[in-house]
């Protein structure tokens, strides 16, 4: 819809004059705020107050209505906002787009009007089609300008640990990640999806030293995850059971044969060791080959697979020397440190930058990771989705790159964290969760539900179950994620999410697909929807479909809010509300067909309303 168009199609609806100008307005995206927009002009012509003031009085009536002007915040002096409500109510003009309004107390509150809502808003939502809610605007330096130039935004998340299992907080952070990502896309910016592997440090001569004595080449070629995690799992034990031993009791400081061992071979690979380097890589490479395929089934695809290993030795010496210059970096008993606690910033501590032998500290290199990262993407802004137990390390990271003189640089990264993550279990005598085994537990329990449910879903020829479970499986393990709050506490049960009872992933792919059946062969002539007949939604009958598009008008904003907040739920709740809808107006057209024809039970058959959502059919059943 062009803004002519739109102009047409209001024009058409009879709604007089131009849509006023707000700077808040964002009436391209958002249909709601061209009702808003018109409202506030009136409110304006009749009470004098300031125009923007009167767009702000405006918001979502949450109970009785749809909007509400909110009187008292006019804040118009020497006026009683009860009596100005009253006022208004009897001099409002009449306008298409609104039902008369009504005052109590303080405010004076709008229906929609139903028939032209839906001759504004359909047209306009099937106009915008999969772009709608987005704002493409939003990530646009100079938004008024034509070529502004898209902000970037590197994204990093899920980085797990190479030869490590793939734990909750990976889980996690994959999921929210690949939500920020999205979200940061619809409203405009250029994402980098960047995956920070833990690829480097002590842990790998850790895996080294477990390679030298329990590496399989066999094993390693069939399934390089799995046989690294078991050599980690094994040579973990070893070390463990070896530091309990009396002479190597704490307090003697002395390391064990493994330690040595470790720590010798991560110093060659910081010395540049071809052999060391030539094994590290093979362990990375295949990793990054098997978790490209894994991610694939999440649909998700790393623009850059980083890690640990790719900061260079410069970068962490330019660190140092600027940490150092500014008295921050000390020489410690053990190791070089980073005086937080010196500097005013108790609780950070006295973290190691390089420790005793050369070797660098995990935040030396997320730091110096920082700077590159700068000169390689210019980015606009940094998002680190990483669990709430490393906030004390990020808080080190920002206030480093300031003590450092990077405050500019500091101020663009943004840590968004994560509550805990329960319940993921490994299969017994496993040294823990792979992501594969995740992904395939939760395909195992959509299968056995499907089985349970057969015909359920519309395309379910049975060759293609195993890979629509795969699907669906991910699909409820990701709603399940982002239906929660990101502080909160993530619970992996399968029983929850495989099932269409409560609000779960399958339970919108239902409708999902239950919407897609039916508009299947319709076909919608855009050039008759600005003039087509919609009187029909004038009637009581079609009031459900009314409360549909409703629904649909607060998209945008929810939207919006996510964004602001990066918090998947808001779109989640949002989405269930209109499943609870949907299913109320499929059993309403049904109960009204029943009239005219025997009711057969397949139009009611889905997951139904509120009440737990579960599937109609049985509910019928009990009952009769
Ligand atoms: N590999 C780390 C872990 O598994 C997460 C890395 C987070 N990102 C970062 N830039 N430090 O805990």
């Amino acid at each position: 819809l062009s803004s002519d168009g739109l102009q047409a199609l209001l024009k058409g609806v009879g709604v007089q004059g131009p849509i006023p100008p707000f700077p808040l307005a964002d009436t391209k995206n958002s249909p709601v705020d061209i009702y808003i927009s018109y409202l506030a002009e009136t409110v304006t012509q009749l009470t004098g107050c300031e125009p923007s003031v009167a767009y702000e009085s405006i918001q979502w009536a949450n109970d009785v209505g749809d909007l509400v002007v909110v009187v008292p915040r006019l804040r118009l002096p020497d006026v009683d906002p009860r009596v100005l409500a009253e006022e208004l109510q009897y001099n409002f003009p009449d306008t298409p787009l609104y039902a008369a309004p009504f005052s109590d107390a303080y405010n004076l509150r709008f229906f929609f009007d139903s028939r032209t809502l839906a001759a504004i808003v359909l047209p306009y939502i099937i106009d915008r089609g999969n772009l709608y809610g987005e704002d493409a605007g939003v990530g646009l330096h100079s938004p008024g300008s034509p070529d502004g130039g898209r902000r970037k935004v590197v994204v990093e998340f899920s980085s797990p640990n190479l030869g490590q299992e793939f734990d909750g907080n990976h889980l996690r952070s994959t999921i929210i990640g690949a939500y920020v990502a999205s979200i940061y896309e619809g409203m405009g910016w250029d994402v980098c999806r960047m995956s920070f592997l833990g690829d480097w440090g002590k842990n790998i001569g850790l895996l080294a030293t477990g390679w030298f004595r329990f590496g399989s080449e066999e094993l390693f070629a069939a399934d390089p995850l799995r046989h690294l995690l078991d050599i980690y799992t094994e040579i973990g034990a070893l070390f463990k059971a070896e530091q309990k031993t009396p002479e190597h009791d704490k307090a003697e400081k002395r390391e064990t044969p493994i330690a040595e061992e470790r720590d010798a071979f991560f110093k060659k690979m910081e010395e540049g060791d071809p052999d060391a380097l030539s094994l590290w890589r093979r362990f990375r490479e295949v990793c990054v080959v098997k978790y490209a395929e894994l991610y694939a089934r999440l649909h998700i695809d790393f623009d850059e697979y980083s890690g640990e290993s790719q900061v260079t030795h410069e970068t962490t010496v330019e660190v140092e020397s600027a940490l150092k210059e500014n008295g921050v970096e000390e020489e410690g008993e053990e190791a070089w440190i980073i005086n937080f606690k010196g500097h005013g910033y108790k609780g950070l501590g006295t973290p190691v930058a390089r420790h005793q032998n050369g070797t660098t500290s995990y935040l030396l290199r997320d730091i110096a990771a920082v700077l590159e990262r700068s000169r390689k993407y210019s980015f606009d802004k940094m998002i680190y989705v990483v669990s709430a137990k490393q906030d004390t390390h990020f808080q080190q990271v920002f206030k480093a790159l300031e003590l450092m003189g990077h405050t500019d640089l500091a101020g663009r990264l943004q840590h968004v964290s994560f509550g805990k993550s329960q319940g993921l279990s490994s299969q017994p005598g496993a040294g823990g969760t792979l992501l594969g085994d995740i992904l395939n537990q939760c395909q195992s329990a959509v299968l056995e539900f499907l089985h349970a449910h057969p015909g359920d879903f519309s395309q379910q020829p049975s060759e293609h179950t195993t890979e629509l479970a795969d699907g669906l499986g991910t699909t409820t393990l990701m709603a399940e994620e982002l239906s929660i709050k990101r502080t909160s506490t993530f619970v992996f049960d399968l029983a929850k999410m495989a099932t269409y009872d409560g609000y779960t992933g399958l339970t919108l792919q239902y409708w999902l697909d239950r919407v897609k059946v039916k508009l299947k062969g319709s076909s919608v002539d855009r050039d008759r929807l600005p003039t087509a007949n919609y009187s029909m939604f004038e009637e009581e009958a079609y009031g459900p479909f009314v409360d549909v598009i409703r629904l649909l008008v607060q998209f945008p904003g929810v939207v919006k809010s996510s964004f602001r907040l990066l918090e998947s739920s808001a779109i989640l709740t949002y989405l269930f509300r209109l499943v609870d809808l949907l299913a109320l107006v499929w059993t309403l057209e049904a109960t009204q067909e029943e009239g005219e024809e025997e009711l057969d039970g397949e139009q009611i058959d889905g997951p139904a309303g509120s009440s737990g959502n579960k599937p109609a059919k049985e509910a019928v059943e009990q009952e009769s």
